[in-house]
């Protein structure tokens, strides 16, 4: 591929897709890069066109419109309805995988299927589409066990029940009372795993794979892992808890397996696989996979990765993948996001958002929910507001950097976590 030869469209409109936008800003290969639909932040740094994600016919007309040889799709949505079939049907390259490799995060259940299936280590689970069946088995478990809509729910629908009534309850909500809709329509009842969690992103290419650096992320709200479940309110990597001893074990027991897997299934899968383990005393098991790059682990994974990440998702979405030639950079890169008044339930929006007139060196500001008024101020407009990115040559200086940073972000109602990456601090004894 010569220098700026891609005409790139990316999809979606969060901190992942604005790390996707600098990854593209920053390649020698780009000559032009648009986002549909991007944010206020985005706006700053490129042509944003309005879209709704999940009307596949119009990614299609967008990326023809804009004659982009080169598609880059962020969120699980858009994956999900088929995006990259009718986009590769066009002869258009994607990164993403198709409509059946997104199932490995659109069904809880085909994933839980899949995995016995070849063996792959995994929690044990049942699923259950009737709610006095999952009662009645539920009376013969122990606790706590866990409860999961088997459908995209926004990373709300898993439920860890302590005892039976809790569990009984959550089958009700999701199976009669249809809390989640659809998505809740079919449920797993799940072995409680014990462990510590990590995640390993993949840049697949069928059977070829780019094993990114461990990253962990901080799911709840609150400081200390309190208060109610995120999409993510901060991350690290490279995250030690994955020892080299872990990794080899992810990559025979969980990530071999896997691709072997789907190959042997019929699914041609190019594109971010996102494997969520458990760390417990049997080793790695996996608690859930993703079709696409974490937010917020995507903008802490992207800068550490010395190779053009545009280049290798460009190989990726083209077969042409060379793992051999990938290189990282040394050192922690942290992220801590900002989140709005309210998050996770009800976050406000409009509040105004003031910036440092500069930023340190390795240090960036990404925006996940802001927009941009016509006054040319920057107010929230989503739950997860900004993610502030730091690296530094250890965990420790990452951590500073980024939370000296925060010192000079202000907006009403503004939160976040004061203990991003704390636990492996604390091993580190710092
Ligand atoms: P999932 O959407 O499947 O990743 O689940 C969301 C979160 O629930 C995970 O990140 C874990 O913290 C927790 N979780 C899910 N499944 C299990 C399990 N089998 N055992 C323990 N925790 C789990
Ligand atoms: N940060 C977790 C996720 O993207 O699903």
């Amino acid at each position: 591929m010569t220098e700026k030869s891609l005409r790139v469209l990316i999809i979606g409109s969060g901190g992942r897709e604005h790390a996707l936008l600098k990854a593209c800003k920053a390649s020698p290969l780009v000559a032009a890069v648009a986002v549909a639909p991007g944010n206020g932040g985005m706006e700053q740094e490129a042509i944003c066109y309005p879209l709704n994600v999940t009307d596949v016919h119009a990614i299609v007309a967008l990326a023809k419109r804009l004659d982009a040889n080169f598609v880059i799709v962020g969120p699980e949505a858009p994956l999900s309805v088929g995006a990259v079939d009718a986009l590769v049907a066009e002869g258009i390259p994607v990164y993403g995988p198709n409509k059946a490799g997104a199932l490995l995060e659109a069904s809880k259940t085909f994933t839980k299927d899949f995995l016995m299936r070849h063996a792959i280590p995994t929690a044990w689970g049942k699923k259950f589409t009737s709610s006095e069946e999952a009662v009645e088995f539920l009376a013969a478990q122990k606790f706590p066990i866990v409860i999961k809509a088997s459908g995209l729910a926004a990373g709300k629908g898993v439920i860890i029940a302590e005892d039976y009534d809790a569990a009984c309850s959550a089958v009700y909500d999701m199976l009669d009372e249809k809390c989640f809709g659809n998505a809740g329509a079919e449920i797993l009842i799940e072995e409680f795993m014990e462990g510590e969690e990590a995640s390993i992103m993949l840049m697949v290419s069928e059977d070829k794979y780019v094993m990114l650096p461990a990253s962990q992320d901080h799911k709840r709200v609150g400081d200390g892992d309190t208060g109610p479940n995120t999409g993510g309110m901060g991350a690290y990597a490279p995250a030690p808890v994955v020892t080299p001893e872990i990794e080899k074990a992810v990559v025979e027991t969980i990530v071999e397996p896997t691709l072997k897997g789907l190959l042997a299934d019929g699914i041609r899968y190019r594109g971010t696989l996102y494997v969520g383990i458990m760390i417990t005393a049997e080793g790695p098991k996996v608690v859930e996979f993703n079709a696409r790059f974490g937010d917020p682990e995507c903008q802490v994974l992207l800068p550490l990765l010395k190779t053009d990440p545009v280049q290798l998702m460009y190989d990726c979405a083209t077969g042409t993948l060379d793992p051999s030639k990938v290189e990282f950079r040394d050192g922690f890169n942290i992220i801590v996001v900002l989140a709005a008044q309210g998050y996770p339930s009800t976050p406000r929006k409009g509040d105004i958002i003031s910036f440092p007139s500069k930023l340190p060196a390795g240090t960036a500001i990404l925006h996940s929910g802001t927009e941009r008024e016509d006054s040319g101020d920057i107010v929230t407009a989503g739950g997860r507001v900004l993610g502030v990115v730091a690296h530094g040559a250890t965990l420790a200086t990452a951590a500073q950097n980024a939370y000296a940073l925060i010192e000079k972000i202000r907006f009403e109602g503004m939160h976040f976590r004061r203990d991003i990456g704390a636990r492996q601090l604390k091993r580190d004894g710092v």
